[in-house]
């Protein structure tokens, strides 16, 4: 029987296009895919193996518009900035107004918003994809972006293909109009990497303070990763620690350059946070983490100048997973702050429960702890985190321990930016008389800027102003 012409569609075979597509393919939803080097359409083909029944090869664009039937939705696969635009100029000349193009690559979510604005010729939605390329094939979390009716129009196959929270609810959900789901997938980018730097922090404490070699880290990640921190990140990061060298026989982890890549979404973040006003220190710190990571001459040239630091901490091993767990609290409390500055500012009714719910499968952020951060937020969408009474009950236990690892990373030389910044947040956080009016008796000394007086008297400068 031939197969129904598909109205879904895919451009870019690359890891992530192709897992994607197999993954349409395989619940179901004939697809036509293109990819500018032919061969890798052909080969990508030839190695479906029975989904190759469900999959329309094309040749050219203008081949895999006419193998769809209208209308017709497209997945845009292609590395996010110019490649976008390009293949968009391209789409106008073959596309038709109700057509759709869905951008499921890492934008910038100002691009999306732009993109949006700008009259396209068809429909268009940008779309967070998260998961890897195991996600992408088996079942990734996605936070949609774009109009309701196009949500709807696509929210059949996303659900499809999404990964299913444990109480089987599909994670693919929409945010909210133009770049809310990009801007939302970058805030996921922006806690993956505060989540995998505190982890890296905790590493570092236990290798450097503590002498633990890396067979003995792997089994306290993978206990920890029995209880609170249930997550994703913790479980790969025991496999990382516990990976053998094939080549020395020894630890893998040991092996491995100490200079982190980045393509730049935890950067949009932090950037994105300071123009909220709405700062996310610990993801700013991880971003600085990297950025210091790859500057590996300078600080060799440092440890030969001030000597290697003097390590060796005291403290137990459950400090550090207490710590980790009060540093992961702070860094979300964030995040979903950040959120909910950024719906007002941008328009967007981003749901907060139904974000977390989203990120509880198949993203790489991943954790048990997003059940109870989702039930958190149902109770109140606005609410920083760290005063909802289940985290606050958390925090009071586990803070204690936090500070006590951020005093040991001072005393000894052990660089702890992420957790250090989760414990600054959270101190000023909980003090009700701050230090900001001195910076505003400052601001009025040299600048006449004025200051409000607590007891509510008008009184605009201080006496340095007649002087
Ligand atoms: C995901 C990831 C993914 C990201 C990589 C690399 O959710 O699946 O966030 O989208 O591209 O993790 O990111 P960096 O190169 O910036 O570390």
């Amino acid at each position: 029987m031939a197969m129904t012409k598909p109205q879904v569609g895919l451009i870019g075979l690359g890891t992530m296009g192709a897992a994607l597509a197999l993954n349409i393919a395989e619940k179901g939803f004939p697809i036509a895919v293109w990819n500018r080097t032919a061969s890798v359409t052909a080969e990508f083909h030839a190695g479906a193996g029975a989904l190759a029944a469900q999959i329309v090869p094309t040749d050219t664009l203008a081949g895999l518009v006419a193998a769809m039937a209208p209308p017709r939705s497209i997945i845009l696969m292609v590395p996010a900035g110019k490649p976008v635009d390009d293949m968009l100029a391209q789409l106008a000349k073959h596309l038709a107004p109700e057509d759709l193009v869905i951008d499921a690559g890492n934008a910038n979510f100002h691009d999306t918003n732009r993109r949006t604005a700008q009259g396209l010729p068809f429909r268009f939605m940008g779309i967070g994809v998260s998961g890897g390329e195991a996600g992408a094939r088996h079942g990734p979390a996605i936070m949609a972006g774009g109009t309701r009716q196009d949500w709807d129009r696509m929210a059949g196959v996303f659900r499809a293909i999404a990964a299913q929270a444990d109480d089987g609810t599909p994670c693919a959900d929409h945010m909210g109009e133009a770049g809310a789901g990009h801007f939302v997938k970058a805030v996921h980018n922006g806690i993956e990497y505060a989540d995998m730097q505190m982890i890296a922090e905790v590493y570092g404490v236990m290798r450097d303070g503590l002498g633990l070699t890396a067979p003995q880290i792997a089994p306290i990640l993978a206990r920890w990763n029995e209880g609170v921190l249930r997550s994703y990140l913790v479980e790969i990061s025991a496999a990382v620690a516990g990976a053998v060298d094939p080549v020395t026989g020894g630890p893998l982890l040991d092996m491995i350059v100490d200079a982190a890549g980045q393509k730049g979404t935890g950067r949009w973040t932090a950037i994105e946070a300071q123009n909220l006003g709405t700062p996310v220190p610990v993801i700013e710190a991880a971003v600085m983490a990297r950025n210091v990571s790859s500057r590996r001459g300078e600080r060799a040239a440092g440890e030969a100048l001030y000597g290697p630091a003097p390590t060796r901490a005291t403290l137990p091993v459950g400090d550090l997973e207490q710590a980790l767990i009060a540093g992961k609290i702070l860094c979300y409390a964030q995040g979903f702050t950040m959120m909910t500055a950024a719906a007002d500012e941008f328009g967007w009714a981003l749901d907060m429960p139904a974000i977390a719910r989203v990120w509880r499968a198949g993203c790489i952020i991943r954790s048990a702890m997003l059940n109870d951060m989702a039930e958190a937020l149902a109770q109140d969408p606005t609410r920083n985190l760290m005063l909802a009474p289940f985290f606050a009950d958390l925090l009071r236990q586990t803070t204690p321990a936090l500070r006590r690892v951020v005093a040991q990373g001072a005393l000894h030389g052990l660089g702890l930016p992420a957790l250090s910044a989760g414990l600054a947040w959270f101190d000023l956080m909980r003090t009700a008389r701050g230090t900001a009016n001195m910076i505003q008796g400052q601001r009025d000394y040299f600048g006449l800027h004025g200051f409000r007086r607590l007891d509510g008297l008008d009184h605009p400068h201080g006496p340095w102003a007649s002087s």
